[in-house]
């Protein structure tokens, strides 16, 4: 275990006989995952790792000075955490929020700075935002900082009169102002693209970005981003655009409402306690929102990520940003690049590469580009579609499961070219796709890639996991194989748990005696750990249908059938 106490129940993972051997040896294949605060709380992304299990893995598979790549790099934990344990780093990335938000997160930039362009900013442009939000109960004026709307109507203000939180209804003049702003007046840039069709994160593709936001947000967000864009120095200007980016998504529509009962503080409404949500995953706008005042949400956000970079000035790392590959064998020490991972590692020379530790994009769970689409548009980044690693939904892309498998082959082949004898590719997996596994089955058992140690990572209860968990796997596992100089190991190979049943049935009463029963994923776990580590897989699906056929169910855990 690693980082924090296990919580009970899933002791039963440790019983499990681990692979042996050097240096992947390690009695305890469970890794929980700490919380995203501080620097890793600065930006959300989807599919974070946690940065102590990715710590862990970088020191236990290299030294310092050696080289770790990334290629499917997203927030950069990897990156992060490969320059404070003195390693070298390349992270890849096909999504330009991806790339900009690992650049944000390891810049060494004086807080000191900051402080004074923020101050600038903040003396330029929030009265005029606040003027935007203007509340006036009698002779008072006031600034409003939640605006809840149901299906288009205002109906309802929150706004501070001193410290005092106002819950209200609104006036005549409150809905005059809000109707005031539109679309076609907003004087500054704003994104004006389409999204794609795609259901399974509620974008139609007659809708635009824009959509998202109140025609008042949306004119504050574009004077905000205006005045952002004419600070002159570029660390502190893109500083700021992060923080705006962090913050865009709570300044939506889709900030949706949480009702509780009780009572609000300050003036009460209703005896339904209403509060905030945030955005988290896809585009959905549901239809009673809040409008929250966009001043509020940047600086909020601002304060927050300065006090990450405060703490994060007072460590002392080194980053010396390379431009190409061969800086790194100097005094260079980081490498980002922003371009699809199939093309950046052919640029790698062979056997070259100390150590690669990656989190590729798992099938249809995640379209990042299609869920970057609001923070790229904002920062008027140019986007590759066409050599994303994704399986989408959408009909207006042309991203099915071939492609996907076809273009994550090409990339562990390279892997394979890139990496050095002997050294070590770490993998982390999640799917409840049959294919999807035994895709990366056949595909590892084409190249000189021996499965060596097999691990599962789970996610602690405080964590905030930006993703959709599949049904049954709560964990993520984390496949680490050595590169072999020549194929002097056997192949993976699928087999049928039908012809083995007592296999499963005696795994399971090996480790559900003292818990009672046990939960679908746990019994995934156990099964694609075990399994793999006997150079076996089997198809999930045929395991489900047995759980179903031979197991009773009940309080989410399975038990045998008497
Ligand atoms: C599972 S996420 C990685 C998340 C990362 N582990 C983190 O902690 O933030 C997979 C990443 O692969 C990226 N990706 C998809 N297709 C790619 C390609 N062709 N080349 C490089 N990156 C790609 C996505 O943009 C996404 O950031």
């Amino acid at each position: 275990m690693i980082g924090e106490p296990e919580p009970e129940g899933d002791s039963m993972l440790e019983q499990l006989t681990l692979y042996e051997g050097k240096p992947e040896d390690n009695p305890n294949p469970n890794h929980m995952g700490e919380s995203y605060t501080g620097i890793y709380g600065m930006h959300k992304y989807w599919s974070k790792k946690p940065y102590n299990i990715i710590r862990d893995f970088i020191l236990r598979y290299t030294k310092p000075g050696d080289i770790v790549v990334d290629p499917f790099c997203g927030s950069g934990i990897s990156m992060t955490e490969s320059i404070f344990t003195m390693r070298k780093a390349i992270g890849i990335d096909i999504n330009p929020s991806a790339i900009f938000i690992t650049r944000q997160m390891i810049n060494r930039i004086s807080t000191r700075l900051l402080q004074v362009e923020f101050g600038n900013l903040e003396r330029d442009v929030k009265d005029r935002i606040a003027s935007f939000y203007k509340v006036k109960r009698g002779a008072k004026e006031f600034v409003g900082t939640h605006f809840l709307w149901e299906n288009g109507t205002l109906t309802e203000i929150w706004y501070k009169n001193k410290r005092t939180k106002i819950i209200d209804d609104p006036t005549d003049d409150d809905i005059r102002l809000a109707s005031s702003f539109s679309y076609d007046r907003v004087p500054y840039y704003y994104p004006k693209n389409n999204f794609f069709h795609n259901s399974r994160i509620n974008t139609r593709r007659e809708n635009h970005i824009y959509d998202l936001f109140t025609p008042r947000n949306l004119e504050a967000l574009s004077l905000l981003m205006d005045r952002i864009e004419t600070v002159k120095n570029e660390d502190v200007r893109e500083f700021l655009k992060f923080c705006f980016t962090a913050s865009v998504g709570q300044a939506s529509k889709m900030v949706f409402v949480v009702k509780k009962r009780g009572k609000c503080g300050g003036k009460s409404k209703g005896s339904e306690k209403k509060e905030i949500g945030s955005w988290v995953i896809g585009y959905w706008v549901p239809e009673e929102n809040f409008e929250i005042n966009v001043w509020n949400c940047f600086e909020n956000k601002y304060r927050k990520i300065l006090k990450a970079k405060k703490n994060l000035e007072k460590t002392d790392y080194l980053l010396n940003e390379a431009e190409i590959f061969d800086e790194l064998r100097g005094s260079k020490n980081v490498l980002l690049i922003n371009a699809p991972a199939q093309k950046v590692l052919k640029t790698i020379p062979d056997e070259s590469v100390d150590y690669v530790l990656t989190d590729p994009p798992h099938g249809n769970r995640q379209p990042y580009l299609e869920l970057s689409l609001m923070w790229n548009s904002w920062l008027k980044k140019e986007v590759n579609y066409e050599e994303e690693i994704v399986i989408s939904e959408s009909k207006d892309r042309n991203k099915d499961i071939h492609n996907y498998y076809e273009l994550l082959n090409h990339v562990f082949k390279e892997i394979e070219r890139i990496l050095k004898f002997d050294h070590y590719f770490s993998l982390m997996f999640n799917s409840l796709d049959d294919d999807t596994w035994i895709n990366l089955i056949t595909s590892m058992n084409k190249l000189n890639f021996e499965l060596k140690k097999v691990e599962t990572l789970e996610y602690s209860a405080h964590s905030v996991v930006q993703d959709t968990r599949g049904a049954g796997l709560k964990t993520d596992f984390i496949l680490t194989f050595r590169k072999s100089p020549e194929k002097g190991f056997e192949d993976l190979k699928i087999t049928s748990l039908r012809e083995n049943e007592h296999y499963l049935t005696e795994l399971f009463n090996g480790c559900s005696n003292e818990c009672n029963g046990l939960e679908t994923y746990q019994i995934l776990n156990l099964l694609v750990s075990d399994l793999l580590q006997q150079g076996k897989f089997f198809r999930l699906s045929e395991v489900l249908n047995i759980l179903r056929t031979t197991f009773k169910r009940g309080e989410n855990k399975w038990k045998k059938l008497v």
